[in-house]
Parts: structure tokens; sequence; C-alpha cells
């Protein structure tokens, strides 16, 4: 994945694809796109439930693009080892998830020994700040604008803000995640982020290859 020669790179999230027909999903689409988002929820930090390692692996065996995956779980670090193994090349946990400042290092620790690319995200009502003292030590900050735990929310334009604060302070992948589409798309990348995931946009769309570029621009 090459920050340089894309400018914004995009990633749709599986939670809108039909699993029951993976690699059909996936199919014409893998060479497009730059990643793909993988979101794990574990009915505890978030009110759904939705996959685990096991998942992650059948992902990995058919796709060939990177796989972002979004931890949206209350232990990230008890499970971490299990998502990398799986074949997780980006690994992302939710900051609100940790009980202290050690336990956040520990898991950026954890992913970075295991050669892969680190991510911390935020939910809506936690402040940037909350992530100032970790940024050198990151490769994404995935910012949430809607509320983690479901697809085909709307996006919260209250967040571009925040974005535009991580803009000015982390030069890595700055990603958004909820309710990105052609329009949003656009205020996000014009507030300074680089890496986009969408879900229902994407798969719910006629031209699932017309979306994704509309994505890039427009
Ligand atoms: C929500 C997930 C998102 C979700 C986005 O908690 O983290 O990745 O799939 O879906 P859309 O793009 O439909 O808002
Ligand atoms: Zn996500």
């Amino acid at each position: 994945m090459e920050k340089g020669n894309n400018p914004v790179l995009v990633a749709p999230s599986l939670l809108s694809a039909d699993f029951s027909c993976l690699e059909r999903e996936v199919r014409g689409l893998d060479a497009v796109v730059d990643a793909w988002h993988v979101d794990v929820m574990d009915g505890h930090f978030v009110p759904n439930i939705t996959l685990g390692p096991f998942i992650v692996r059948a992902v990995r065996s058919v796709v060939t693009r990177p796989l972002d995956v979004h931890l949206m779980i209350g232990e990230p670090i008890k499970y971490a080892r299990e998502f990398l193994s799986a074949g997780a090349d980006i690994l992302t946990a939710h900051v609100e998830a940790f009980g202290n400042e050690g336990e956040v290092k520990e898991f950026i620790a954890l992913v970075k020994e295991m050669g892969r690319k680190v991510g911390l995200s935020l939910k809506p009502a936690t402040p940037p700040e909350a992530l100032e003292g970790y940024l050198a030590d990151l490769d994404m900050v995935l910012v949430m604008t809607v509320e983690p735990g479901f697809g085909g929310q709307r996006f919260r334009e209250d967040q571009l803000p925040k974005i535009g604060w991580f803009a000015q302070r982390f030069s890595g992948y700055l990603a958004v995640d909820g309710g990105i589409n052609a329009e949003t798309a656009r205020l996000v990348r014009e507030a300074g982020a680089n890496f986009l995931v969408a879900g229902s946009y994407v798969f719910s769309a006629r031209d699932r290859l017309k979306a994704i570029a509309s994505l890039r621009e427009g």
C-alpha cells in the first residue's frame, strides 16, 4: 500500500458483503481496492457480534489485498496475537477498550513485534487528545464517524474537526470509518483523511467499481 502514489486509499468494509458467497463478493474488486476492512465485534464493547480469527483466516484465503482489521472488542491485548496469526496486516483497537496507558503501549508493541501495522481508533465522543501520546508509534489512526457497531449509519459531520486535528499532527494512515459515500468522502478528504473505509455504499452500489472510484475523486 503506497500512500505516495495514490493520495487516497480505499478499503471496503466486508461487514456489508454477503458472507455466504464472500469469494464472489470480492472477485473483481480485489484488484482495485487498497485493502479490505474487517470489523470484529464482541457484543460487549459494541452491542453487535460479528466474527473472530477463524473467519479472518478464511477471508485471508480469498483476497490478496492487505487486511485492515478493526477490533471493536473489550480485550484487544488478549486476542491480538490470534488475529495477527490469522492474517491481519493492520490491527486497530479502540483506545476506549484499554484500562490504562500501559495497556495501550503493550498492544502497540505486540503488533509491531509481529511485524504488522498498528492502529488506534476512537469513538465520536472521545476527544483526539486521547491519542496524542501514541501518535509517533502508530501506523494508523481510525476516526469513527458513526457510533461503532453497525453499518449503514449516517455520517457525523461533527467529527470533521477531529480529522483536521489529526491531519495536522499525524502523517500515517488517517482513516475514516462510518457513513462514507461519494459526498462524505469529499468532506473527509478535504479535512485531511487519506484512507477511506466504506461498507454499505460500496456493497449496495449497482456498479461497485464506480462507487470505489467515486471515493477517490468526485
Ligand atoms: C461500524 C464499522 C464500519 C462499518 C461501516 O462500526 O466499524 O466499518 O462497516 O459501514 P458503513 O460504511 O455502511 O457506514
Ligand atoms: Zn470498521
